[in-house]
C-alpha cells in the first residue's frame, strides 16, 4: 500500500515512527507492507516512488526543520494538490493544521486525493466540520474511503465506539469532555487553587493548548468535534452554526472551588440529543459521575435507548496516540478492500480463521 503524507509535524512524524515500529507486526498480522512515496511539510515535498527512508527523513527534519532538503531526492515546489493527484499511491494521510474557518489546506488535499481515486485518512477536524457531507459524497463518487477516527479523541476510538454502541440499539444522545486543555485547566484550578491564567499558562507549557488557545477555552474545538460526532453517528445533520457554544473563559477559581466544596465539579461538557440540539457549555456534575475525569483526558458518554449509558475514557490528544488512530483507519481501509474487518484480517492471518 503506497502512502502520501501531507503534514510532517507532531502527528505526521509520530505516524512515521509507528510505521517503523510496527513494520513486522503489520506484515505478519495483516499482510500489510506500507510504503511512503511522498511527504510534505510547509517547505515542500520529498518524493520517492520506490519508498522513502523514514528514519533518514525524520533525522533530516529534526536537523533542518524540512523534509525537502538540498541534495535529497524528489524536492519539488509544485502545488500540493497537483502532486497529490499525480503521485502513484493508494492512500493520503492528511495531518496538516486544522483551520476552523476555511478547512484549508486540508480540504484541497483531500479533494485532490479523491479526484485521483485515493483513499483518505485524516485527523484534521477543519475540513470535516465544514464539509462533512461534501467530502463523503466526493469519496463515494470516486469509489474510495474517507476515515477520520483521530479527528475526535486522538487515540481513543470515540467515533468507532459510538458506531458500535448504535449497532442493534438506538443512540439517543451523547455528552462528554472533548477538549483536554479545558479539562486540564479546570482540574488544576480545582486541585491546586491556582488562577485561570496560571492554569492556562500550565496548559501551554505542557503542550496541550492549541497555538491560539482561544479555540480551546472559548469552546470551538469542542464544538467542531461535537459536529463531527453528531454527523458521523447520525444524531443530527449539523454544522458549526447549529452549536450553542460557551467556553470556560472568565470562570473564576472562586467559583470552581466553591463547587468543589459542595462535592461537585465544573467541566466543559459538549452534548447532542434531539431534545437539546448541540450544546457546549460549562456544566456542574457530580464528583462520582464517570464523566468527571481529571487532567487532559477525554470522556464521552453514549446514551442508548435499550442498553443504557456507556462511557469511554482516554487521552484526547498526543502525537503517538493520534498516530495509532491513523494506522487503525489504514487497516480498516485495507480490510474493506479485502472484504473483511481489520480484526478478522488479523484473526485470519494468525491461521485461526482457516485462511491466509
Ligand atoms: N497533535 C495532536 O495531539 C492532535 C490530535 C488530534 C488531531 N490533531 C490534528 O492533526 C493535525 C496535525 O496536528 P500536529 O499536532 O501534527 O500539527 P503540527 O505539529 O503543527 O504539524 C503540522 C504539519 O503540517 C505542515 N504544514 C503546515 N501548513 C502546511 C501547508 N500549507 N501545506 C503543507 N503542509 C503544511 C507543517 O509543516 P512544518 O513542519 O514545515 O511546520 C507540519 O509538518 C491538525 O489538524 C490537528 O488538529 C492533532
Amino acid at each position: 500500500m503506497r502512502l502520501v503524507l501531507a503534514g510532517f509535524g507532531i502527528v505526521g512524524q509520530s505516524f512515521a515512527r509507528l510505521l517503523m515500529a510496527q513494520e513486522k507486526d503489520l506484515a505478519l498480522e495483516y499482510g500489510l507492507v506500507p510504503q511512503v512515496v511522498g511527504i510534505m511539510d510547509s517547505s515542500g515535498w520529498l518524493i520517492d516512488e520506490h519508498g522513502i527512508d523514514l528514519k533518514r527523513t525524520l533525522k533530516a527534519k529534526k536537523e533542518t526543520g524540512k523534509v525537502a532538503g538540498r541534495g535529497r531526492k524528489g524536492e519539488v515546489s509544485r502545488k500540493a494538490a497537483e502532486v497529490i493527484r499525480d503521485l502513484e499511491a493508494e492512500v493520503l494521510i492528511e495531518a496538516t493544521p486544522t483551520n476552523f474557518k476555511t478547512g484549508e489546506p486540508g480540504f484541497s488535499h483531500m479533494k485532490a486525493a479523491f479526484e485521483s481515486r485515493k483513499h483518505v485518512v485524516t485527523c484534521n477536524k477543519g475540513p470535516l466540520s465544514i464539509a462533512y457531507f461534501a467530502l463523503h459524497e466526493l469519496a463515494r463518487h470516486n469509489g474510495v474511503q474517507l476515515r477520520f477516527s483521530g479527528a475526535v479523541g486522538g487515540g481513543t476510538p470515540v467515533l468507532d465506539f459510538g458506531k458500535t454502541c448504535s449497532m442493534g440499539d438506538e443512540l439517543i444522545g451523547i455528552r462528554g469532555i472533548l477538549n483536554g486543555t479545558c479539562n486540564y485547566i479546570l482540574t488544576r484550578i480545582e486541585q491546586q487553587g491556582v488562577s485561570f491564567d496560571e492554569a492556562l499558562e500550565g496548559a501551554k507549557k505542557s503542550g496541550y493548548a492549541e497555538t491560539d488557545p482561544s479555540l480551546d477555552i472559548d469552546g470551538y474545538d469542542s464544538a467542531v468535534k461535537l459536529v463531527i460526532i453528531a454527523n458521523h453517528l447520525q444524531l443530527s445533520k449539523a454544522g458549526m452554526r447549529d452549536v450553542k457554544v460557551s467556553g470556560i473563559r472568565g470562570i473564576s477559581s472562586r467559583e470552581v472551588l466553591k463547587i468543589k466544596k459542595d462535592g461537585r465539579a465544573m467541566r466543559l461538557i459538549a452534548s447532542v440529543s434531539q431534545e437539546t440540539g448541540l450544546v457546549v457549555e460549562p456544566t456542574i456534575i457530580e464528583r462520582e459521575h464517570p464523566l468527571c475525569i481529571n487532567g487532559a483526558n477525554n470522556a464521552v458518554e453514549f446514551e442508548c435507548r435499550y442498553s443504557g449509558p456507556k462511557v469511554i475514557i482516554g487521552k484526547g490528544a498526543g502525537g503517538p496516540e493520534t498516530a495509532t488512530s491513523l494506522l487503525r483507519d489504514l487497516l480498516e481501509i485495507r480490510g474493506k478492500i479485502n472484504g473483511t474487518t481489520a480484526a478478522t484480517q488479523a484473526y485470519n492471518m494468525s491461521g485461526l480463521g482457516g485462511q491466509t
